[in-house]
């Protein structure tokens, strides 16, 4: 059965998530807050286990305005929830109210699970629904009036790969971190650097592409205990990316820090991501790194000096990560940051910007281009 899904995306990630589910084969467009597709319950499957930059993929179940609770109720008792909620299923219900009539979440949280109890009880010839079977969460989302209902098909957020278990000071969101790999220009093939790798977020997030791991490939999402779903098919789905998992593709990602412990947490996060001992990681001062190869890519999460205290330091360590780039002119060198002063610091104006947010701050990502660029052949490593 087609359904409109929706893959939510973090603020700036929306065209990311849209151009990685056309390259996915579906007819996707980009919207606030994430991209629209059209597939069957198959596709979805595909797109939780495939999407690296997406939070979540919901089903839209329906749409529209309501100004009252009334309205609210009704709208949602006329959607056809018995499609995918059973007469056991637990669903939890939540969401957000922006701009509207309806203004508290708790009551209209409330209502919608009022409303559709009602529906179900009618539906199953139930006096009550005992909820204590698989989760199909409901999410509803009343912006400027407009009401939307949705069903979660993923469960815990997609960020969560499966293998981070530890988490380091500062670590980057994987959805993040997967969008600046590709936006960094970094493509397999060529050699790619962290030389403050932290907890290997975005090594992780590399090696995941250069092997054609799917990022969920470890994980279980709620649609696979949802009623009417071909379990089958999602077994095969499932069975398919596990085969096309290849780590001895990778080569060429190296990354460094400072910090041995971070240094320890990426190399447990690296090995169960399946990457034991293929991605390098050495306890090493950035100021230090020297890389032999040409036509490479260097990434990194620096720190952001975010206390006043440290705003000295970074501003120092942001002098020598130019003149780290400048013995490298064969390389790029892509770097996020909340410090407004990095262009001024690093020595050089980036090519490329593009702001997004890292958890709540306001964040530049930065391209600095190769001075003296090598060519190199054009690779298709996506799946
Ligand atoms: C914001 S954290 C990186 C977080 C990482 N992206 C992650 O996901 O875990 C910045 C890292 O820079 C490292 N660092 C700071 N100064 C450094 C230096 N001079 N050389 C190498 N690493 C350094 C810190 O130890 C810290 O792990």
């Amino acid at each position: 059965m087609e359904a409109t899904w929706i893959a939510t995306a973090a603020f700036g990630l929306e065209g990311v998530v849209s151009k990685e589910l056309t390259r996915m084969g579906f007819a996707a467009k980009g919207e606030n807050g994430g991209a629209r597709f059209k597939a069957d319950f198959a596709g979805a499957m595909s797109a939780n286990l495939w999407l690296r930059t997406a939070d979540r993929v919901l089903l839209e179940v329906g749409c529209f305005d309501a100004l009252s609770f009334e309205e609210l109720f009704e709208g949602a008792r006329a959607l056809p929830w018995e499609q995918f909620i059973s007469a056991h299923s637990r669903f939890p219900v939540t969401g957000n109210c922006a701009r509207s009539q309806l203004m508290s979440i708790r009551d209209c949280q409330s209502i919608l699970k009022k409303a559709i109890v009602e529906r179900l009880k009618a539906h199953y010839h139930l006096s009550w629904l005992p909820e204590d079977g698989a989760v199909t969460a409901v999410t509803f989302q009343i912006h400027q009036n407009r009401v939307r209902l949705c069903l979660d098909s993923s469960g815990t957020a997609l960020n969560r790969r499966g293998y981070r278990t530890w988490n380091g000071e500062a670590p980057l969101r994987e959805t993040l971190a997967a969008a600046l790999v590709d936006l960094s220009g970094w493509r397999p093939g060529r050699p790619l650097c962290d030389p403050m790798c932290g907890t290997g977020t975005l090594l992780a997030e590399a090696a995941m592409r250069m092997a054609h791991r799917a990022p969920g490939l470890t994980r279980r999402f709620d649609l696979e205990g949802w009623p009417g779903v071909p379990a089958r098919e999602l077994q095969r789905l499932r069975k398919e990316a596990e085969e096309a998992f290849q780590p001895e593709l990778v080569q060429g990602i190296e990354g460094s820090d400072i910090d041995p412990q971070a240094v320890e947490l990426a190399r447990r996060h690296l090995a169960a991501a399946g990457f034991d001992k293929r991605v390098p990681v050495t306890v090493a001062d950035m100021r230090d790194c020297f890389r032999n190869e040409a036509g490479g890519v260097f990434l990194t999460n620096p720190p952001y000096g975010e206390r006043l205290s440290d705003r000295k330091t970074c501003e120092a360590l942001y002098r020598d990560l130019g003149a780290m780039a400048a013995r490298h002119p064969s390389w790029s060198l892509s770097a996020i940051t909340s410090h407004p002063g990095f262009e001024r610091c690093f020595g050089r104006r980036a090519d490329h910007k593009r702001r997004f947010y890292n958890g709540r701050l306001e964040c530049e990502f930065m391209t600095f281009r190769a001075k003296a660029p090598v060519r190199t052949a054009p690779s298709s490593d996506e799946a």
